[in-house]
């Protein structure tokens, strides 16, 4: 196994966040690509793909720990994860998520907290929320350390949104998420995830500010769009949001080698010769003549 990039990868220039930053498909950039990942074979995977960014996205707390939302996760885990991700040295820009709480307490919490991810590799850190985060931004900003929005569907407000529902229907709620953006981007955010809101609304919502948004759920008038890897991939295929595609059904590949693998080994068809060792035909005659008793 090795760890050589591909030509092509080696040759690709570096994604930075003043590159990322400057991806406006209104001024003629091709949108944005961005996946989750948590381990480092997904991060290899994901660079060999060619993706600009790669989210740990606190979304490990449903696709890979197996919680039923995203408050559970924390600080620790996502240093953990990112950690794992950033040892596959991807060429992607590798983005970290502060977990619910992480950013919520003090200007000094929250930089502890962001500069714990930049040390585990990551090249810059999201959190969610709009105006009420402007000033968590600015300080993370003031400490060198990049920072992505998300606003829209934010996970980490599930209870408070009374569950996990599409929002900015609304002309109030619609202003109030352009003003939101655009305090965002104010205070200093390089890109903003906006999730599970109308296309209509996230094509004004981009049209709005002028660093690229990195839509999920928000059809397809923004800067770019990020998907999880276990949606984008089927190998969770329990809940089927709409605005998933699946380019694979590894769940179910998944299942059907597992199947197989447990017939041939019931059966004795695994191993075989070739996948078992031999001793040099002298030893093997040594131990036959023990075998023997000779
Ligand atoms: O955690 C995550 O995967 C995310 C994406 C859905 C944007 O925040």
């Amino acid at each position: 196994m090795s760890s050589t990039p591909t030509p092509a990868a080696a040759s690709r220039a570096p994604i930075t966040v003043p590159g990322v930053a400057a991806r406006k498909v209104r001024d003629g950039a091709v949108p944005l690509v961005m996946v989750t990942a948590y381990d480092a074979p997904g991060a290899r995977m994901a660079s060999e793909a060619g993706v600009d960014l790669i989210l740990v996205g606190d979304s490990l707390a449903m696709v890979v720990l197996g919680y039923d939302d995203t408050l559970q996760v924390t600080v620790d885990d996502l240093v953990h994860h990112t950690a794992a991700v950033a040892r596959a040295k991807p060429h992607p820009l590798v983005v970290a998520d502060l977990p619910w709480l992480a950013y919520h307490l003090s200007p000094e919490d929250t930089i502890r907290n962001a500069a714990r991810l930049i040390r585990a590799g990551a090249g810059a850190v999201k959190l969610e929320g709009g105006r009420k985060r402007t000033r968590m931004v600015e300080a993370l900003v003031d400490t060198e350390i990049p920072v992505m929005g998300h606003i829209g569907l934010t996970p980490q407000s599930v209870h408070a949104m009374g569950g996990f529902k599409v929002q900015a229907k609304s002309a109030d709620a619609i202003r109030l998420l352009v003003d939101d953006a655009k305090a965002l981007e104010h205070a200093g955010c390089f890109s903003i995830v906006l999730e599970g809101v109308p296309s209509e609304v996230a094509a004004l919502v981009t049209e709005a500010v002028d660093v690229p948004t990195i839509g999920i759920g928000a059809g397809p008038d923004v800067d770019g769009q990020v998907l999880v890897y276990h949606d984008l991939l089927g190998i969770e295929d329990r809940m089927a949001p709409k605005f998933v595609r699946r380019y694979a059904s590894l769940r179910q590949a998944s299942v059907d080698a597992m199947a197989a693998y447990a017939a041939d080994v019931r059966t004795g068809a695994f191993p075989g010769p070739e996948e078992s060792y031999h001793l040099a035909a002298d030893v093997a005659e040594t131990l036959a003549l023990y075998g023997s008793g000779a």
